[in-house]
């Protein structure tokens, strides 16, 4: 896949979204993205978070036991919860991280699909010693992997995942920590996030 110019361009200036732990209290907005069919049909098994009781326990895991940091993205200027970012830290036992991520449709194509993506690559990077983030990403899902583009992922080739209805291709993305120049270190700042906790 050819490199995109697009990902040297800079992290927008102030930046337009902030994340912020998950908590229970966001269980409605997560429980109201995922009821949306053109959201919870780009992941692999979004069946957990369909449910309100599902989506309570999901905001209110502890990371020590799922192994994932979860957000809540919050538009900077209004305080509006816009979406949710996830990060899969694997560094101690596989090297990597993972992320992923899903924006409320209402606030689709105007960068902050990409902004977000950038900014879970950093909490993956920067408090940790992995040597690359991956994604995946369902074939059919044209946004998301322009968004990978964009931030200088490249295609490494394709897998199948075990969906509730059966085996599920995706195609997998990695950006490995030397393409990783992209944001200034210190540019980017996580409210309420520790590599420990
Ligand atoms: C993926 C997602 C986060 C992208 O958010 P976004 O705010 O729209 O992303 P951006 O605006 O930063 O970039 C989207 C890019 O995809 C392009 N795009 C969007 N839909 C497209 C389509 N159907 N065909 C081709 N390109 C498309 C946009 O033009 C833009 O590229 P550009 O900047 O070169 O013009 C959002 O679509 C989403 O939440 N989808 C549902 C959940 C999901 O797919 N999560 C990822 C699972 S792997």
């Amino acid at each position: 896949m050819q490199r995109s110019l697009a990902c040297q361009r800079p992290e927008p200036d102030p930046p337009r979204i902030s994340l912020v732990r998950l908590a229970r209290a966001d269980a409605d907005f997560v429980h109201a993205l995922f009821r949306d069919a053109a959201v919870s049909g780009q992941f692999i098994d979004p069946t957990a978070l369909e449910t309100p009781v599902g989506a309570r326990a999901f905001c209110s895991a502890s990371p020590k036991l799922t192994g994932q940091h979860r957000f809540a993205v919050h538009a900077a200027v209004s305080g509006m919860q816009v979406g949710l970012g996830m990060v899969r830290d694997r560094t101690r036992s596989a090297g990597y991280a993972t992320i992923g991520y899903a924006l409320a449709p209402e606030v689709w194509c105007r960068g902050l699909g990409t902004e977000l993506a950038r900014r879970l690559c950093a909490v993956a990077f920067e408090p940790t010693s992995a040597v690359e983030v991956r994604a995946s990403v369902k074939p059919t899902n044209t946004a998301s992997r322009r968004v990978l583009e964009k931030l200088g992922f490249r295609f490494v080739g394709r897998r199948q995942r075990n969906g509730p209805s059966g085996p599920v291709e995706v195609q997998r993305f990695v950006l490995r920590r030397a393409e990783w120049p992209l944001v200034p270190h210190g540019a980017v700042r996580v409210v309420r996030w520790s590599a420990r906790s």
